[in-house]
């Protein structure tokens, strides 16, 4: 009998939990380009009222900043490490945000009931590719059924070429479940599930082409959201470029402290009980 090599919920949610500490707080410190050209590509499409369903938030930094944008509206994260949530619950600020532990694939019915309402965006940032290839079908089918008529659903992840590049020369940057998405798969699965595509482009974070912004929309005849990205004004240019002068040791030892040293320092053994996280008192 043949057996699946597959990893499943449980070896996928002791991988990101253990990421966290690793790699995902380095995000909060050093920033991250792959993550702002994210949060770009999305803002643009935002309006204040709308309610936001960010599947596999990690620690809430593109959350934190959608909601900052959707002042009249909501947004909740979701995402397979209760590790994860635990930390974007200590350290984002914004009263319309919401966060919970959930596997995407079979506990969307849960985020959705904690959204309160259809969800008008759906945003995967670096996420879709971690679920399983087979799943992938019927979760588009799903966050179509938990999404308002003409919703948005916005997916970024790293280009098929990019997968082929980091098996060949960094193996190691892969992830516990991290597949190659054809563009042509990917739209076909989603006009199943009832999206057009509405925006597609190559983006050059690291390497020229090494991720795709995947803009769909749910029937795919509403034109009224623009799609988009401004080009920033030269005043938010020159802001821009002196933060990134001012990003200095400073600062950064500044986010050492928020980010990492205050947030760990108050946990005593989060790996007591089964996953249970603890603070100490
Ligand atoms: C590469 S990280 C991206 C996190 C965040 N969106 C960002 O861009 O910083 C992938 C995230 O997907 C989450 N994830 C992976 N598989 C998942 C699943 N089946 N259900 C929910 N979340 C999942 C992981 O815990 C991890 O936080």
């Amino acid at each position: 009998m043949a057996v699946s090599t597959q990893p499943g919920p449980d070896d996928v949610r002791a991988y990101y939990d253990e990421f966290l500490r690793y790699r995902m707080t380095s995000n909060r410190i050093d920033g991250n380009p792959r993550i702002e050209a994210a949060i770009s590509r999305i803002l643009p499409l935002l309006r204040d009222t709308d309610r936001v369903l960010d599947v596999g938030c990690g620690i809430g930094i593109v959350s934190e900043r959608l909601a900052r944008r959707v002042t009249a509206g909501k947004v909740h994260g979701i995402d397979i490490s209760p590790m994860n949530i635990w930390y974007a619950e200590r350290t984002t600020r914004a009263g319309n945000l919401s966060f919970a532990s959930h596997e995407a694939v079979n506990e969307l019915d849960a985020a959705s009931m904690e959204l309160g309402g259809p969800a008008d965006v759906v945003v995967l940032v670096d996420s879709i590719e971690h679920i399983p290839e087979a799943d992938r079908p019927g979760f588009l089918r799903m966050l179509r059924g938990i999404s308002s008529d003409s919703a948005l659903l916005v997916i970024t992840y790293p280009s098929p070429q990019y997968q082929r590049y980091l098996r060949e020369n960094n193996p190691g940057e892969l992830q516990v479940i991290d597949n190659s998405i054809e563009l042509a798969t990917l739209v076909e699965e989603a006009a199943s599930a009832g999206y057009l595509l509405r925006h597609y482009s190559l983006e050059c974070i690291w390497r020229p082409g090494d991720y795709c912004h995947v803009i769909l929309q749910a029937g795919g005849s509403d034109c009224s959201r623009p799609l988009s990205q401004k080009r920033k004004s030269m005043a938010v240019r020159a802001v821009m470029k002196a933060e990134s002068v001012l990003l200095s040791r400073i600062i950064r030892r500044y986010r050492q402290w928020r980010y990492v040293d205050r947030v760990f320092r108050r946990i005593r053994d989060h790996r007591s009980g089964e996953g249970r996280i603890t603070d100490a008192s």
